[in-house]
């Protein structure tokens, strides 16, 4: 084979270099023709678009040909032409063409034909071969661009935190525990021996890096963390994973407004960085997924945000009811934790603009939120966007050490492994808040997908750890 630089896919189409003699290595995702000529249809990842290959089949070998199937990896080294048929700009006049690897047409699962989101998962170590998966992959990719550079552009320090610890990070009791003790094996009375543990203690993953990065914020200023994060819920819904990933800045002197500012700047930036950044993948997830996708992004980003205390909320939603809006789940008043079909209400159809909710009574939200002088209710700052619901948890945090100390003890939390977090309020205090984007939520929203397991490559869920 003649040897040539290979010219990613991408990089091909962007500035065809008419004329000269490229090599393009890929994936087959289709091949058709008649026995003169075949075109395949090539796939290297770095774009939602194929290169079409044209084969004149009295120059190659017919066995060879045979086996250039759907699924089929490619070297293929030809002559970049300006394409005479429709559908593309130009094309290769393959003159070369080494078979990498065969994808037997019997076994191979990714034909042609549109598969379904549930088969797909059963395949996704295949699935990321598709279109739709490659698009997904790509703005994922990008929107893990736009929140280092958002934050490195406003002075934030990327902050890591760990994965294993011994506290419970949102008190709510969801975690996975790390051992290397055989549990079946306990002593007579059941009781572990949990300091012959690897730690010498009780470990879990983590659910959010929020404590340790209240660490870091009140020492560097400002930081996020962007990690992975695990929670034990057995919640079987589209947007909800075991393992996620998740976004979390947290910010010394920062109060309630400035908090919401940053919480819709940041967001609109990323929105805007798709839109900027993966159009070709966005067009083509708002052909195949979801025809609003594109005027959704446009107009998050041009709309101002709703901010609507809790209660004002509730008052909507039960007078939404009381005029016959059917809920799920009724709506039961004052007190009441929202469910997503709540918050898609106040979004998509009451504002149709995304709302910042603030104010919700303590007793439905974490430990460490800062009460509002009424006693009742604290600052929280969550986001809620259209079709995802609670995209962003964010909060002004409790500064008073006294306060934060009664609160961890009237929710039977041990005290004792939270004595480092509450030194935070005992020594040099300062208010300051923060926030935890889930990164799969913006995906989906930025991607129009339905289902959370199909914008993360491998989902973690009940039941479910392949791959
Ligand atoms: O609202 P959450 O539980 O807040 C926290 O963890 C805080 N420590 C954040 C902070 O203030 N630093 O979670 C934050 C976000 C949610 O709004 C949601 O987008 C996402 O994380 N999230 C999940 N995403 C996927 N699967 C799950 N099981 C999720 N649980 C929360
Ligand atoms: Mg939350």
């Amino acid at each position: 084979m003649e040897s040539i630089r290979r010219t990613k896919i991408a990089d091909l189409l962007k500035q065809p270099a008419i004329d000269t003699t490229v090599n393009v290595k890929g994936w087959v995702r289709s091949k058709r023709g008649n026995k003169n000529v075949n075109f395949i249809a090539l796939n290297d990842g770095s774009s939602i678009k194929n290169v079409q290959v044209v084969v004149d089949v009295e120059n190659f070998d017919a066995e060879l040909l045979k086996k250039i199937t759907t699924g089929a990896c490619l070297s293929v080294v030809g002559k970049l032409v300006a394409s005479q048929g429709a559908g593309q700009s130009v094309e290769i006049q393959a003159s070369d063409i080494e078979l990498y690897g065969e994808a037997n047409p019997d076994e191979y699962p990714l034909q042609k034909k549109g598969h379904s989101m549930e088969f797909l998962r059963e395949i996704a170590h295949l699935r990321l071969r598709t279109n739709t998966f490659g698009a997904v992959m790509r703005i994922r990719h990008n929107m893990a661009i736009a929140i280092h550079r958002y934050f490195h552009e406003h002075g934030f320090y990327y902050f890591n935190t760990p994965i294993i610890t011994a506290s419970d990070a949102e008190g709510a009791g969801e975690m996975f525990q790390v051992t290397t003790l055989d549990l079946a094996r306990t002593g007579a009375d059941g009781d572990v021996a949990y300091d012959k543990d690897f730690f010498g203690k009780k470990t879990n993953l983590t659910v959010s890096g929020q404590l340790e990065g209240e660490l870091g914020a009140t020492a560097l200023g400002a930081i996020y963390t962007f990690g992975p994060t695990f929670r034990a819920e057995n919640s079987n819904t589209p947007r909800h994973l075991a393992e996620f990933w998740m976004i979390e800045p947290e910010v010394a002197f920062i109060d309630k407004d400035d908090l919401m500012d940053l919480e819709e700047d940041f967001i609109k930036y990323c929105v805007q960085w798709a839109l900027d950044n993966c159009m070709d993948d966005l067009e083509f997830l708002n052909k195949m997924i979801d025809t609003t996708l594109l005027d959704t992004l446009h107009s998050v980003v041009k709309e101002d945000f709703v901010r609507l205390p809790y209660t004002e909320g509730v008052k909507i939603l039960e007078e939404a009811q009381a005029k016959g809006h059917k809920f799920e789940f009724p709506v039961t008043g004052w007190g009441m934790d929202l469910a997503s079909e709540h918050e898609r209400f106040l979004v998509e159809e009451y504002f149709k603009r995304p709302v910042i909710m603030t104010d919700y009574p303590s007793e439905i939200k974490a430990f460490y939120m800062k009460k509002n002088a009424d006693g009742k209710t604290m600052q929280g700052t969550d986001v809620l966007f259209p079709r995802i619901g609670e995209i962003i948890g964010g909060s002004v945090r409790e500064e008073s050490y006294e306060k934060l100390t009664n609160e961890i003890k009237a929710r039977g939390m041990e005290l004792d492994t939270y004595k480092w977090y509450l030194d935070t309020r005992k020594f040099g205090s300062c208010p300051h808040g923060g926030f935890g984007l889930g990164f799969e939520r913006l995906i989906l929203f930025v991607t129009g997908m339905q289902n959370i397991r199909d914008v993360i490559p491998f989902p973690r869920t009940p039941k479910n750890a392949e791959f």
